[in-house]
C-alpha cells in the first residue's frame, strides 16, 4: 500500500517555524489553519492590546508616585519649614490650607479622574466603580473646603482682608467649578429620574470641565506656593535667606511646584488617550443610561 505524501503547513503559513512540521506530526490541515489564525489575529490585535495596557499602567504608576511625592513635599514643607499645623486661627492654622488643597484638589482629584481608565474596572458591573468615582470625587471636595476654611478663618482671625489675590480669585473660581461639576455630576449620572437628553448633554461637558478643573487647581496651586514663598521669604525675617538667594526651603517649594506640574501632565495624558477609554456599548446600545440603571 502506498503511504500518502507528507506535506508540509507550508500552504497556509510560510513563515512562523510551524510551516516546516508534517500534517501528521501537527494535526489535520484544517487544524493547524486555525491554530495559525489564531497566532495571527493575536500578533495583529492581542499584542498592540497589550503593548498599550503596559503603557497604560507605566503612566498610571507614574501618576501614583508622583502624587505620593507631592502630598509628601507639602507635608514636610509645613511640618519642617512652617511650623506645623493647628486650628486656632494662627499661622499654624493656614498650614492646613496648601496641605488639604494639594491633597485633595490635586492628587485625590486627579486619581478619581483616571478611574475610569484602569483597566481592571471594565468589568461588567460599573456601578461600584461610578460609586468609587463619585466618592473619591466628593473626599477631594471635603478636603478643598476644609483647606479653604483654614484660610479664611485665619484671614478673619488676623484682619486680614479676603479674596484680594489673583491667586485667591483663581481658586474660589477653581473650588466653585469643581463642586458644581459634583453636583450636576450627581443629579446626572446618579439619579435615575434625570432625563436622557440631558444626560447625553453632560457627559462630554463633564469630561471637558473635569480636565479644565485640573488645570486650574495646578494654576492655583502654583501662583498660591509662588505667593506663600514671596511672603515667608523676604531678607531678613526669621534670619532666613530671601527667596532670591534660593535658601532650601524655596528649592523645596519650587520642586513642590513642578511636582505638581508633573503629576498633572501625566493626568491628561492618560485622559487623552483614546486606548485607555473605558469601552462604551456600541451602536444603540450607546446611550449613557444613569448609574441607578446601570449594572444592577
Ligand atoms: C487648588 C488649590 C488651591 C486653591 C483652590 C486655593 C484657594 C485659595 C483661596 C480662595 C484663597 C483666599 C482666602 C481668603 O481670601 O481668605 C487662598 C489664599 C491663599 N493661598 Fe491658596 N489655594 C490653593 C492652593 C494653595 C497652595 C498650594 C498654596 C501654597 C502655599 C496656597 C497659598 C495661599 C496663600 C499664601 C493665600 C493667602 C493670600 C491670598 O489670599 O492670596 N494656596 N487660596
Amino acid at each position: 500500500m502506498q503511504s500518502p505524501p507528507s506535506p508540509t503547513c507550508s500552504e497556509t503559513n510560510d513563515f512562523l517555524p510551524l510551516s516546516q512540521l508534517r500534517v501528521e506530526e501537527c494535526g489535520s490541515e484544517r487544524a493547524i489553519g486555525k491554530l495559525i489564525q489564531e497566532l495571527k489575529s493575536y500578533i495583529v490585535t492581542d499584542i498592540p492590546r497589550m503593548r498599550s495596557t503596559v503603557s497604560f499602567y507605566v503612566c498610571y504608576l507614574l501618576c501614583l508616585c508622583l502624587g505620593m511625592a507631592c502630598v509628601m513635599c507639602v507635608c514636610y514643607w509645613n511640618a519642617h519649614w512652617r511650623g506645623g499645623f493647628a486650628w486656632d486661627g494662627s499661622a499654624l492654622q493656614f498650614n492646613w490650607h496648601p496641605v488639604l488643597m494639594v491633597t485633595g484638589l490635586v492628587v485625590l482629584y486627579g486619581n478619581g479622574a483616571v478611574l475610569y481608565r484602569v483597566p481592571l474596572t471594565w468589568g461588567e458591573n460599573k456601578l461600584s466603580w461610578k460609586l468609587l468615582h463619585a466618592g473619591v470625587m466628593l473626599l477631594a471636595m471635603v478636603l478643598s473646603v476644609l483647606g479653604l476654611c483654614a484660610v479664611f478663618g485665619n484671614h478673619n482671625h488676623n484682619h486680614i482682608p479676603n479674596l484680594y489675590s489673583l491667586h485667591s480669585w483663581v481658586g474660589i473660581c477653581t473650588t466653585a467649578l469643581f463642586t458644581t461639576q459634583w453636583v450636576a455630576g450627581l443629579v446626572g449620572f446618579l439619579l435615575p429620574c434625570s432625563p436622557m437628553p440631558f444626560r447625553k448633554l453632560l457627559k462630554p461637558v463633564h469630561v471637558w470641565l473635569g480636565a479644565s478643573i485640573l488645570l486650574l487647581s495646578i494654576v492655583s496651586c502654583i501662583s498660591g506656593i509662588n505667593e506663600k514663598l514671596f511672603f515667608a521669604l523676604k531678607a531678613n525675617t526669621n534670619g532666613t535667606k530671601p527667596y532670591a538667594m534660593l535658601p532650601p526651603e524655596a528649592v523645596l517649594g519650587n520642586s513642590l511646584g513642578v511636582l505638581i506640574v508633573a503629576f498633572g501632565l501625566v493626568v491628561l495624558k492618560i485622559l487623552s488617550n483614546p486606548n485607555w477609554q473605558r469601552p462604551e456599548p456600541r451602536s444603540n446600545e450607546a446611550t449613557y443610561r444613569p448609574l441607578l440603571q446601570e449594572d444592577t
